[in-house]
């Protein structure tokens, strides 16, 4: 079964898979790195454009390391789950400090780097050395879970136990890089959560969830716990063309971006702005309320312009900043802070 499984998978990314993927023509490690830290929870489509130009602007990773973190934000603004960019910026650092500036070979030090976990490690020193590691990023539980049957919640340490078994076991001696590409090309491409291509499976002949009829079943989802609801309301204060920004904390949701100031209420704004902005407001407008989803919980966000004027002298807070306009929609905001700042 398993000589049978990896050559399926072989042959189908030969003739099916993707191959003209930006990172799939070189063999850079950092490169590599950089698609597969992008690629971890963002799809190819979305990647392709954000790899190109951090790649043409950071070609290197002394490059990186060396290029302060607002920029490696900026680069990054709008792809989501700020923290990797966080984490590479401090990887580089490593390899440069810890390694003399060379990307390391061994699945070990690669897997420490800030942000690389055991999977994207795998995926690297494959992709990068051609090296025999077992991947099991999101897609290939899916492909595994169906394929042998395993039904429990991919997340839960079991299960996850069970999973990397049968990827080790499954894994080709040769080929590997076809034979990883190829298990994330079926992912992508075939064995999808929603409406899956059976049909057009090399592995349907002996995946457990179709001769049982558990493909919509599996894997399992994980047991349900309510996503908590959270609400902020976001200050746009405007003042001629100039909008105001305020850096976040570095750690946390959106750590270290530049942000709309927030208020908990829209209750005394104006004494708040006085207060916390030396801004006294003259017109208050509401704009249409914004849904955001993080993993953890959901954000119910209640944008409030105000157009203020005359500034109080010195009664502003530090890690402000008045920007035009258009120097704001290009800095490293979050993206419903450019959903905002585009409808003004
Ligand atoms: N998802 C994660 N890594 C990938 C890669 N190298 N190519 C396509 N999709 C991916």
């Amino acid at each position: 079964m398993s000589a049978g499984f990896a050559a399926r998978v072989i042959a189908w990314q030969r003739k099916h898979g993707r191959h003209d993927l930006p990172w799939q023509g070189t063999r850079d490690p950092y490169a590599v790195w950089l698609s597969e830290i992008m690629l971890q929870q963002t799809q190819v489509t979305t990647v392709i454009p954000y790899y190109n130009r951090f790649l043409a602007r950071l070609p290197d990773v002394a490059a990186l390391a060396a290029t302060p973190l607002d920029e490696v934000m900026r680069l990054w603004s709008g792809l989501g789950y700020y923290a990797r960019a966080r984490n590479l910026h401090r990887a580089a650092q490593v390899v440069m400090s810890a390694h003399g500036g060379r990307f390391p070979r061994r699945l070990d030090e690669v897997a420490a780097l800030p942000g690389v976990g055991r999977s994207t490690a795998a995926a690297i020193c494959a992709f990068a050395f051609g090296q025999r590691h077992a991947i099991l990023d999101g897609n290939v539980k899916r492909v595994l879970a169906r394929a042998r049957g395993i039904k429990g919640y991919p997340g839960a340490s079991k299960i996850a136990d069970q999973l990397w078994r049968e990827a080790e076991r499954l894994l080709p001696r040769r080929n590997v890089e076809a034979y990883t590409q190829g298990l994330m090309d079926l992912g992508a491409t075939v064995c999808t959560r929603r409406k899956p291509r059976c049909d057009a499976c090399p592995l349907r002949g002996d995946c457990v969830a179709v001769r049982r009829g558990w493909v919509g079943k599996l894997p399992a989802p994980r047991p349900r716990k309510p996503l908590p609801h959270k609400r902020t309301v976001m200050l746009v204060l405007t003042r001629g063309g100039e909008v105001l920004l305020e850096k976040r904390p570095p750690t946390g949701v959106w750590g270290g971006m530049w942000c709309l100031p927030e208020a908990a209420r829209q209750a005394d704004i104006a004494a708040t702005c006085l207060k916390r902005f030396g801004a006294r407001v003259i017109e208050i407008e509401a704009l249409p309320r914004i849904a955001h989803g993080f993993t953890h919980f959901s954000l119910d966000i209640r944008p409030l312009r105000l157009r203020v004027s005359a500034l109080v002298p010195n009664a502003a807070e530090p890690g402000l900043v008045w920007l035009p306009l258009e120097a704001a929609r290009g800095a490293a905001i979050p993206a419903p802070v450019r959903k905002i700042l585009a409808a003004l």
